[in-house]
C-alpha cells in the first residue's frame, strides 16, 4: 500500500496555546488560563485566581488571534493540506452554560475556517483541547457532574450547525485518556483535562472513573449528534497514548507491561465496539468505584462509534515494577530506557514505537488512523544572520516519518494523514514555556514576556515544504 494520494499532511495547534488575547471579544476564562509558566523542573502553578505578577502564557499565546492570516499563508507555502486546530469553547459560549452563544467568537473561528479554505487546508477542529469555561469547574465540578455533557453537547451542535457546509473533520476530544484511576497522576494532567487538581480530589478513585466514563460518553453522544447533522462529517477522538515496554522478558514484566499499556485502552474500546467495556465495569465494581450506565447511555455508545482514531505520539515508556531501582521519567512515570535518547525534556526518541503502536491499534481496531500529533520540543538557537538550522529536529520528524511509512506500505495500516504538533512555535502544554519549540516556524516570543512575535522559518521549513510536495517519497 502506498501513501493515499490526498494524504492529509499538515499541523496540529491548539487554541490555548497559541491564540493568545484570552479576555477579548466576549471570551470568558477557561481552566488553563490560571496555569503559569513552569520549567521542565519547575511544575506549572495553578492558581485560583489572577495573580497580578506572575506570568500566564495563555493570555497572550503567540498571537495567533491576529496574526493568523499570516501563520496560515506560512502553513500554505509548506504545502499543508490540513490544519488541525481547536476551538475554545470559552470563546463560545464565556461561562459555558449560557444558551446563547458568544458572536464574536464564532466569527473569529469562521474567519479562520474560511482563510484555511481559501488555502485549500483542511481544518479538522478539535471541540476541547484542555479549554473548558472555568465557571463549570467551579459550579458544576466539571465532568464528574452530567450536566456538563450537555453543556459540552450544547457547544458541539452550535458548531456543527454553523460550520456543517466547511468543516468534515471533527475530533471530540483531545487526549481523555490521560484521566486514569491507576496513574498517579501529576497535578497538571488531570488539570488540563477537567481543571481538577489531582492532590486536591476527594475520592481519587472514583472521581477520576466518573470523569472518564462521562467523557467518553459525551464523545459518543457528540458523534451521534454530528452523524445526525451531516451525514458526511467524518468524527474522530485523539488518544495521546506511550507503547509501554516491559523492564525485560520475564513474564511477570510482560504482563505488567502490558496491564499498564491496556490501560490506555478502554476509551477507544467503548468508542469503537459500541458498548462501555464490560471488563472495566467488573474492574470498577471490584475497587467498590460506582458508574450508573444508563439504557440511554447504552444507546449513545451504539450510535456514537468513531470513523477514525486520532493519534499523538511522542515516545514510548518501560513499565514500573515493583523492586526495579531503575531510574523513573518525572513527568510521566516509568521507567529509562536504555536502548532510547531523550529530549531535553526528558520525553524518550522512539521511532519504531510509531510503527508498533500504528500496528498494534491498526489491528485492533481497523479503523483509519490520523496521525495527531508527533513532534520534538526542542531549544533552538538563533544564528547571527537570525536563520536558525535545526537539524535535530528534521532528524526526529525523518526518522518517524520512515516508521510511518513502513507500517503503511509495508504492514498496510490505513492511515489518513500525519499532523505535525506544533508547527508554528507555541507555548508547552506541560511546562508552559515558548523555549520548548517544536516548530517550522519560529516565534519570537521569550519566557520572560520579551519578544515581538515575528515569524521567522527555521531550516526545517523548507524540509517540509519539500516532504509534502513529494507526498513523503522525499524525506
Ligand atoms: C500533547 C498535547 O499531549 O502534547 C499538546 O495534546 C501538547 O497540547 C503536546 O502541547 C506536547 O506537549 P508539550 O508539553 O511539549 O507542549
Amino acid at each position: 500500500m502506498q501513501l493515499r494520494d490526498n494524504f492529509l499532511w499538515g499541523g496540529s495547534i491548539a487554541a490555548h496555546q497559541c491564540e493568545g488575547a484570552w479576555n477579548v471579544s466576549g471570551k470568558g476564562p477557561a481552566i488553563m488560563d490560571f496555569v503559569t509558566v513552569g520549567s521542565v523542573d519547575h511544575p506549572r502553578e495553578i492558581t485560583k485566581t489572577i495573580e497580578p505578577h506572575k506570568m500566564y502564557p495563555s493570555h497572550t499565546g503567540i498571537d495567533f488571534y491576529s496574526r493568523y492570516e499570516e501563520d496560515i499563508q506560512l502553513f500554505a507555502e509548506m504545502g499543508f493540506k490540513a490544519l488541525r486546530l481547536s476551538i475554545d469553547w470559552s470563546r463560545i459560549f464565556p461561562k459555558g452554560d449560557e444558551e446563547t452563544p458568544n458572536e464574536e467568537g464564532l466569527q473569529f473561528y469562521s474567519d479562520v475556517i474560511d482563510t484555511l479554505l481559501k488555502y485549500q487546508i483542511e481544518p479538522i477542529v478539535t471541540l476541547y483541547h484542555f479549554e473548558m469555561p472555568i465557571h463549570l469547574v467551579h459550579a458544576y465540578g466539571s465532568w464528574t457532574n452530567r450536566k456538563v455533557i450537555d453543556f459540552y453537547l450544547h457547544f458541539c451542535e452550535v458548531l456543527f450547525e454553523r460550520f456543517k457546509d466547511r468543516v468534515t473533520y471533527w475530533v471530540t476530544f483531545n487526549e481523555m485518556n490521560h484521566i486514569d484511576p491507576q496513574t498517579e497522576a501529576t497535578d497538571i494532567f488531570t488539570y488540563i483535562i477537567a481543571g481538577l487538581k489531582f492532590s486536591e480530589l476527594e475520592n481519587k478513585a472514583q472521581t477520576l472513573a466518573t470523569i472518564g466514563y462521562n467523557m467518553t460518553l459525551a464523545s459518543c453522544k457528540a458523534i451521534e449528534l454530528g452523524h445526525k447533522i451531516n451525514p458526511h462529517f467524518k468524527m474522530g477522538c485523539v488518544f495521546g497514548i506511550e507503547p509501554v515496554y516491559p523492564y525485560n522478558c520475564s513474564p511477570d514484566y510482560v504482563m505488567n507491561a502490558f496491564q499498564q499499556m491496556d490501560r490506555d485502552f478502554y476509551q477507544i474500546d467503548a468508542m469503537c465496539h459500541g458498548t462501555f467495556p464490560q471488563y472495566k465495569l467488573a474492574e470498577y465494581q471490584a475497587q467498590g468505584i460506582e458508574i450508573e450506565v444508563t439504557t440511554e447511555d447504552r444507546q449513545a455508545f451504539t450510535n456514537g462509534t468513531l470513523d477514525f482514531i486520532g493519534m499523538n505520539y511522542y515516545g514510548s515508556s518501560v513499565a514500573e515494577f515493583e523492586g526495579t531501582d531503575a531510574e523513573k521519567s518525572k513527568l510521566f512515570g516509568g521507567l529509562a530506557n536504555p536502548y532510547l535518547e531523550k529530549s531535553n525534556w526528558g520525553w524518550t526518541i522512539d521511532p519504531v514505537g510509531l510503527r508498533y503502536l500504528l500496528n498494534y491499534t491498526y489491528r485492533k481496531y481497523g479503523l483509519p488512523i490520523m496521525i495527531t500529533e508527533n513532534g520534538l520540543g526542542a531549544e533552538d538557537v538563533l544564528a547571527e544572520d537570525g536563520s536558525i538550522q535545526d537539524d535535530y529536529r528534521i532528524d526526529y520528524l525523518r526518522q518517524h516519518l520512515i516508521q510511518m511509512k513502513k507500517a503503511i506500505e509495508e504492514d498496510h495500516v490505513d492511515c489518513l494523514g500525519y499532523l505535525m504538533w506544533g508547527p508554528i512555535d507555541l507555548v508547552s502544554a506541560t511546562t508552559g514555556e515558548m523555549k520548548k519549540r517544536y516548530g517550522f516556524i519560529h516565534v519570537d516570543k521569550y519566557d520572560d514576556g520579551s519578544g515581538d512575535y515575528h515569524r521567522t522559518k527555521k531550516a526545517s521549513f523548507n524540509w517540509y515544504q519539500e516532504v509534502i510536495a513529494s507526498n513523503g517519497k522525499c524525506l
